[in-house]
């Protein structure tokens, strides 16, 4: 072979080497490129707080994409039906989801979308309803984050009875003893539960001594407190002198009652709620509400949104610390008027 035929071979092979391994990192650079895909379904679409709390979710999770990890969020709701809420999973497992996020409808029945999940291998956050312990534990893929329904209870409970003991007119016909409603979330949700049984225990452990007037289921919605109270008003006239709330939208809809009952603000009843949200928190700032107990959405929407990313990257989730490796605990803060200030600031 002469030499330059052996050159010509020589600089093809390179060039060809070249193209070769180019080609090589256009598809490594393709490969280190992945996308997390997390489906979110709520238990319905009227809720205020798990519309904040799924808003900041998603802040979160874009919050979380790098060059190499884009994270596409999708978000629906059930409509307040099991079965729709089971046929979402599968419709959105079946679009190729990494990671579900399910706020149940119906705390005691997980089990259609776990087992799909399961069938699936895709792992499953639960939250803000939380499954009986049993489900959770029925596969190592399913989580929990929420908070402990009784501290909100019993921080409720606290804030009221401080609020009496410093302010004996609340006691408006003196009789030594407070007449309440109490405005109760759902039948079975267990924020609802624990909440009226501990602020109500926590009140007579402070001395205060209560008499019920009526308690009322109002599914956490405002409108529905509204229409209760305004037949509580007007059955009870001026005697009721305090609302508790298991939650906020519920005891605005007391205040929105008492505005509308015309009532003068000096015979309204002192009304405490739970979650912190915005228009919640500028009444506690108005007065029109006396107290609430911040239900940590921000907190709660980071810890979610971290757990998505470490369970699909398959890493660091001893680092969350969950209890029985499955459970999210978020702390609850109280708020009343000498610290209100500083929840109605823009949070992180
Ligand atoms: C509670 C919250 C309520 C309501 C409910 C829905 O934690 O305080 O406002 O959102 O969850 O499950
Ligand atoms: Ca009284």
């Amino acid at each position: 072979m002469n030499r330059l035929i052996l050159k010509k071979i020589t600089a093809f092979v390179l060039i060809w080497g070249m193209m070769v391994s180019l080609a090589g990192c256009g598809s490594r650079k393709h490969k280190s490129y992945t996308t997390l895909r997390v489906g979110v379904i709520t238990y319905t679409q009227n809720d205020a707080f798990i519309n904040a709390l799924t808003d900041c979710l998603k802040t979160e999770l874009k919050s979380m994409e790098t060059a190499h990890m884009k994270i596409i969020v999708s978000i629906r709701s059930a409509d307040d039906d099991q079965e729709d809420q089971d046929e979402v999973a599968a419709e959105m497992i079946d679009a190729g989801c990494d990671i579900l996020c399910v706020n149940l409808v119906d705390r005691t029945a997980p089990s259609k979308i776990i087992r799909n999940a399961r069938d699936n291998d895709i792992p499953v956050i639960f939250f803000n309803r939380e499954p009986v312990m049993d489900d959770l534990m029925q596969w190592d893929k399913l989580y929990y984050v929420g908070c402990d329904a009784k501290q909100s209870g019993e921080m409720q409970g606290e804030i009221a009875a401080d609020y009496i003991n410093e302010h004996p007119e609340v006691d408006r016909n003196r009789d030594g003893k407070i007449q309440y409603i109490l405005l109760e979330g759902e039948a079975g949700h267990q924020d609802a539960i624990s909440r009226t049984d501990s602020s109500v225990k926590t009140l007579i452990s402070k001395d205060i001594t209560l008499e019920k007037l009526s308690y009322q289921f109002a599914d956490w919605n405002r409108g529905q407190a509204e229409n209760r109270m305004t037949q509580l008003i007007s059955q009870y006239g001026n005697s009721i002198e305090m609302v508790i709330s298991n939650n906020d939208e519920m005891a605005l809809g007391a205040v929105e009652a008492y505005k509308k009952a015309g009532y003068p603000e000096e015979e309204w009843p002192v009304i405490f709620g739970i979650d912190g949200l915005k228009d919640a928190l500028e009444a506690v700032e108005a007065g029109t509400m006396q107290g609430t107990v911040y239900n940590d959405k921000e907190d709660q929407a980071r810890e979610m949104a971290k757990l998505a990313v470490d369970i699909f990257k398959e890493t660091d989730i001893e680092s969350h610390d969950l209890s029985l490796g499955r459970y999210y605990v978020s702390p609850y803060q109280k708020v009343d008027e000498s610290s209100v200030e500083k929840f109605l600031k823009p949070r992180q």
